[in-house]
């Protein structure tokens, strides 16, 4: 059998029981990864050989400096770090209050900076390693009634290029993956309940060059490339993978 591109490599993935996440975790362990699944819900869930669940909440500082202690006492090393874990609220700046603000603050921007503040000395210690946040297109682009979530995207491809800036030196790689509309609970969320979702839906399908929605294994692709080894010259970028969505003139209504 070949071998994977990640073979030999250790992963945490934040938001490892969400849709991309799940999905990275699958193509990582196909790849001959070992992951740890990160992520705040629990429960029964089957998960791919190599992957193991530990229960974090990425705004919790003590919790996040425990699981890297753990991390490097278990399985000696740490390569490649991906931060997913995030929510979505659909609001004017009006209707979030400011314990809404700071709440998607804490999970979207302060959880991705704990994460590789502390992942940071174990990639070091090994000598480099691969850092892949998650932005948005939103944080490019806004969509109606979705203020606070495009601030935090803003605010991660900044710190994206300010941590590369930072890092490069010491052959850590920091990129953002920038997705469009990925087919996951959190775009089923922002589609909601009431009305006609399902023509909604083929009005955002047929909107996109590509004429479909991503899949958490196309993000998958390019998040394994960009932590293997054949990418050791990309970081400090915003990978932007939304079907063509952002390259056209006109963009959609909801
Ligand atoms: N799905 C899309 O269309 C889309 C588009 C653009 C960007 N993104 C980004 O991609 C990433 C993954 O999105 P998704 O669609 O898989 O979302 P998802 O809602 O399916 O998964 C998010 C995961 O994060 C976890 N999480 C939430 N708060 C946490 C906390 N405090 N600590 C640890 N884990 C926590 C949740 O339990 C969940 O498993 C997010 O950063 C999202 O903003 C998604």
């Amino acid at each position: 059998m070949s071998k994977g591109q990640l073979e030999g490599k250790v992963a945490i993935v934040t938001g490892g029981r969400g849709g991309i996440g799940r999905g990275i975790c699958e193509r990582f362990s196909n790849e001959g990864a070992r992951v740890i699944a990160a992520d705040l819900a629990q429960g029964e869930i089957s998960l791919p050989n190599n992957v193991c669940f530990e229960l974090l909440d990425v705004t919790d500082e003590m919790n996040v400096q425990n699981l890297m202690e753990k991390i490097s006492s278990e399985y000696g090393k740490l390569d490649i770090v991906i931060n997913t874990a995030a929510i979505e609220i659909e609001k004017t700046i009006e209707n979030t209050s400011l314990e809404q603000w700071n709440n998607i603050f804490a999970i979207n921007v302060t959880g991705t900076f704990l994460v590789s503040k502390y992942a940071i000395p174990l990639l070091r210690k090994n000598g480099g390693g691969s850092i892949v946040n998650f932005g948005s297109y939103d944080g490019f682009i806004a969509d109606p009634e979705l203020s606070a979530y495009c601030a935090t995207k803003g605010a991660i491809h900044a710190l994206t290029k300010a941590m590369a800036c930072d890092y490069g030196p010491e052959n850590i790689r920091v990129n953002a993956i920038c997705p469009g509309y990925i087919d996951t609970p959190m775009l089923q969320s922002f589609f909601g309940s009431e009305g006609d979702i399902e023509s909604l839906k083929e009005e955002v399908r047929n909107i996109h060059p590509m004429r479909r929605y991503g899949t958490p294994a196309d993000i998958a692709s390019l998040v394994s490339w960009l932590s293997g080894d054949e990418a050791g010259y990309a970081s400090g970028q915003l990978w932007v993978l939304d079907g063509g969505l952002s390259a056209q003139v006109q963009q959609m209504r909801l």
